[in-house]
C-alpha cells in the first residue's frame, strides 16, 4: 500500500475511534521501549515522536477538531536559531492527538531563518476563516510578523498553509526604537467596536518589556499604535516580554469562557507575558479602556516585579484559545526539560506541553484559577479511595494500587490546631520559592520548624527512599492571618546530580481555619503537575528518577509535622495511555 493510503487509514482510525486504548497501561507500555531513553518518555502529556519543541502555538478548535502548532525542531533534540518550524497535531478530545505534516517552514527571505511563535485568529467573515499570525526570522535574524492561510478552508485538518504575498506585514518602521531582534509573538487579535483588528506582540525597548498594540481594517495592513498596549516600566528586571496574550474574562466566577473579541459588562481582561529574565508565566487582571486602547490594572497588579504566575515551576511560553464548543477558555504552556542537554540528544526528544487547563477568573476578582481539562479524566482507571483518616506527625503512608509513576492524585487535608503554626520571623524574604528551599536570599539558611507541615505527597519514590519529589504544604503564621506555601521539592528526584533540581514554591490563597487544603498532582513518569486550593497555585516539575521508574516507582502521603492533620479525601487513579502523535 502507499505511504499516502497508510497514513490516510490511519488518520480514519482516528479520526473514528476514541483513540484511547483500554488495555494499555503504563506497565504493558513501558515493557515494549524498554531502553533508558524512553523512561522519561510521557505517557500523557503531549509531545512530538522525536525531536524538540518549545512553545504551543496558533491553538484552536475549527470544524470540529483542536488543533495544535507548536515550536519544533525537526533536525534534532536541541533548540536551533535556523531551522524551526510549525509542528501540527490534531485532536478531538485535546487528549488523543494525531500528527500532521509541518503547517509552516523557513521558505521565504522572511523565515528563512525560521518560523517562530504566533497564533491563530478565526476570522468571522466570510465564513469564520482561521489566520495564523507568526515571526519569522531573516538572513541577518531580524524579527517580523507575517501572516499564512489554509490553502482550503474546507478541509477540518487544515493541511496546507498559504504564506500571504503582502508579508511581512507588520515591521518595526525606520526611527522608532524597537529592536529588531525583540519583536515577535503576535497574539489571537481581537475585534474593537470600531470593526478594526487589534493585535499585540511582544517587545522590548530599553529595559522595558512591552506589549505593542497594531490595528488593521482588514487584517492585511497593519499598523503601529502609538502607545503599547502596556509595558513594565522603566528599570524592569523582566527582560524581552514575550509571547503576550490578552483575552477577556467574565467577573462572577463563571468558568465560563469568552471569544477574544468579546466586549461587555461583567468582564475584566487579562494580560499575561512570557518574562524572558527568569521564564516565567505573569499575568495582570484589569481594565481594557476601548477608547484609548489602554490596559489599566487593577490594583496589586502594578509592581511588574512580583505579578502572579500562571504556575511556580517550569511552565513557559503560554497562550491560551477560546474553544467554543464547551464555552471556556483553555490554557497550553510549554514545560522544557531540567535534564542536560546530551541527555537530551541521548534520548532525542525534548519539551512536553503541559496538560491543557481551563482557566476562569477566581470570584474574588484577584486571581486566575487553572484546572485540567476535564476530558484527561477519561484515562482514570483503577481508582483507589481512602477516607477520613489522622495522620499523625510523623507518618508515612503508602498508596498502593496504581500505577505511580503515571497517576492522577487528589488528596484534602483538614488542618486544625491552627494557632501551633509556626510565626513567620521578620527577618525572612517574602518568597516562597526561597521559603521552600529554606533560603534567606542571601546565603543564609531559613528553618522552618515542622508543626503545622510540611504534609503532602511523596511521588515517584523508590522503595529505599533514595529518591522521591514531595509536594507539600506549610502552614505559617504571619500577623493576624496564616499563610499557607505550597512546595515542589526536586532536589531528592534523582540521583543523576546533573539535573536541575530546583525547589518551586508558591503561596496558596487558602484560609485553612475555613477550608481544606486540596492538592491534586498529575505524574507522569518524568513531569508533576500540581495544582493547589482547586487550582489557585500551580506548580509543573520535570524529574529524572533513575530508581523510581514504572513499575518501581511508589506514592506515599506524608506528615512531617509535630501535629496531626486529618486527610479528609483521597482519590488515586492509574492513568491509560492515550495515543499522541
Ligand atoms: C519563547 C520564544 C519566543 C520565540 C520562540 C522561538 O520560548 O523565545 O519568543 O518566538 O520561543 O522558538
Amino acid at each position: 500500500m502507499a505511504i499516502s493510503s497508510i497514513w490516510l487509514l490511519a488518520m480514519l482510525s482516528f479520526l473514528l475511534g476514541n483513540g484511547v486504548s483500554h488495555t494499555e497501561t503504563s506497565n504493558q507500555t513501558l515493557s515494549s521501549t524498554s531502553s533508558l531513553n524512553q523512561t522519561y518518555r510521557p505517557s500523557f502529556h503531549f509531545h512530538p515522536s522525536k525531536n524538540w519543541m518549545n512553545d504551543p502555538n496558533g491553538p484552536m478548535r475549527y470544524k470540529g477538531l483542536y488543533h495544535l502548532f507548536y515550536q519544533h525542531n525537526p533536525k534534532g533534540a536541541t533548540w536551533s536559531n535556523n531551522s524551526l518550524v510549525w509542528g501540527h497535531s490534531i485532536s478531538k478530545d485535546l487528549v488523543n492527538w494525531f500528527s500532521l505534516p509541518h503547517a509552516l517552514t523557513p521558505t521565504k527571505p522572511y523565515d528563512t531563518n525560521g518560523c517562530w511563535s504566533g497564533s491563530a485568529t478565526i476570522v468571522p467573515h466570510p465564513r469564520g476563516k482561521p489566520v495564523i499570525l507568526y515571526t519569522g526570522i531573516d538572513h541577518k535574524f531580524h524579527q517580523t510578523q507575517n501572516m499564512a492561510v489554509p490553502k482550503n478552508v474546507s478541509d477540518p485538518l487544515l493541511r496546507e498553509w498559504v504564506k500571504s504575498t503582502k508579508n511581512p506585514i507588520m515591521a518595526p518602521s525606520l526611527g522608532n526604537k524597537i529592536n529588531t531582534t525583540s519583536f515577535r509573538d503576535p497574539s489571537t487579535a481581537w475585534l474593537g467596536h470600531d470593526n478594526w483588528w487589534r493585535v499585540i506582540v511582544g517587545a522590548q525597548e530599553g529595559d522595558k518589556g512591552m506589549a505593542l498594540l497594531f490595528l488593521s481594517k482588514d487584517f492585511v495592513n497593519w499598523v503601529k499604535a502609538k502607545h503599547p498596549l502596556f509595558h513594565s516600566g522603566k528599570r524592569s528586571t523582566m527582560g524581552m516580554w514575550e509571547c503576550p496574550d490578552f483575552f477577556p474574562v467574565l467577573t462572577n466566577g463563571s468558568f465560563v469562557g469568552l471569544d477574544t473579541s468579546f466586549g461587555g459588562p461583567h468582564v475584566r481582561h487579562v494580560l499575561k507575558v512570557s518574562a524572558l529574565v527568569g521564564s516565567r508565566d505573569c499575568y495582570l487582571i484589569g481594565t481594557y479602556d476601548t477608547t484609548k486602547d489602554s490596559f489599566v490594572p487593577d490594583k496589586g497588579f502594578e509592581g511588574s516585579e512580583s505579578l502572579p504566575r500562571y504556575d511556580y515551576g517550569k511552565f513557559y511560553a503560554s497562550k491560551t484559545f477560546y474553544d467554543g464548543a464547551r464555552k471556556r477558555r483553555v490554557l497550553w504552556g510549554w514545560i522544557n526539560e531540567s535534564s542536560v542537554q546530551e541527555d537530551d540528544v541521548q534520548k532525542g526528544w525534548a519539551g512536553i506541553q503541559a496538560i491543557p487547563r481551563t482557566l476562569w477568573l477566581d470570584k474574588s476578582g484577584k486571581q486566575l484559577i487553572q484546572w485540567p481539562i476535564e476530558e484527561i479524566e477519561k484515562l482514570r482507571t483503577k481508582p483507589v479511595n481512602l477516607h477520613s483518616r489522622i495522620l499523625k506527625g510523623g507518618t508515612l503512608l503508602e498508596v498502593s494500587g496504581v500505577t505511580a509513576a503515571q497517576a492522577d492524585v487528589e488528596i484534602s487535608f483538614q488542618v486544625n490546631n491552627l494557632e501551633k503554626a509556626q510565626a513567620l520571623d521578620p527577618s525572612w524574604k517574602l518568597d516562597p520559592q526561597l521559603l521552600c528551599s529554606g533560603e534567606n536570599g542571601n546565603g543564609t539558611k531559613v528553618i522552618i520548624k515542622r508543626r503545622l507541615g510540611p504534609f503532602g505527597l511523596l511521588v515517584l519514590a523508590s522503595k529505599g527512599m533514595q529518591e522521591y519529589t514531595s509536594v507539600f504544604f506549610t502552614i505559617l503564621k504571619a500577623d493576624k492571618k496564616h499563610l499557607v506555601l505550597m512546595c515542589s521539592d526536586q532536589s531528592r528526584s534523582s540521583l543523576n546530580l546533573k539535573n536541575d533540581l530546583t525547589t518551586y514554591g508558591a503561596f496558596l490563597d487558602v484560609d485553612p481555619l475555613h477550608e481544606n487544603l486540596s492538592l491534586r498532582s498529575l505524574i507522569d513518569h518524568s513531569v508533576v503537575e500540581s495544582f493547589g486550593g482547586k487550582g489557585k497555585a500551580n506548580i509543573a516539575a520535570r524529574v529524572y528518577p533513575t530508581l523510581a521508574i514504572n513499575d518501581e516507582a511508589h506514592l506515599h502521603v506524608f506528615n512531617n509535622g509535630t501535629f496531626d492533620v486529618k486527610i479528609t479525601k483521597l482519590r488515586a487513579w492509574s492513568m491509560k495511555k492515550p495515543k499522541i502523535n
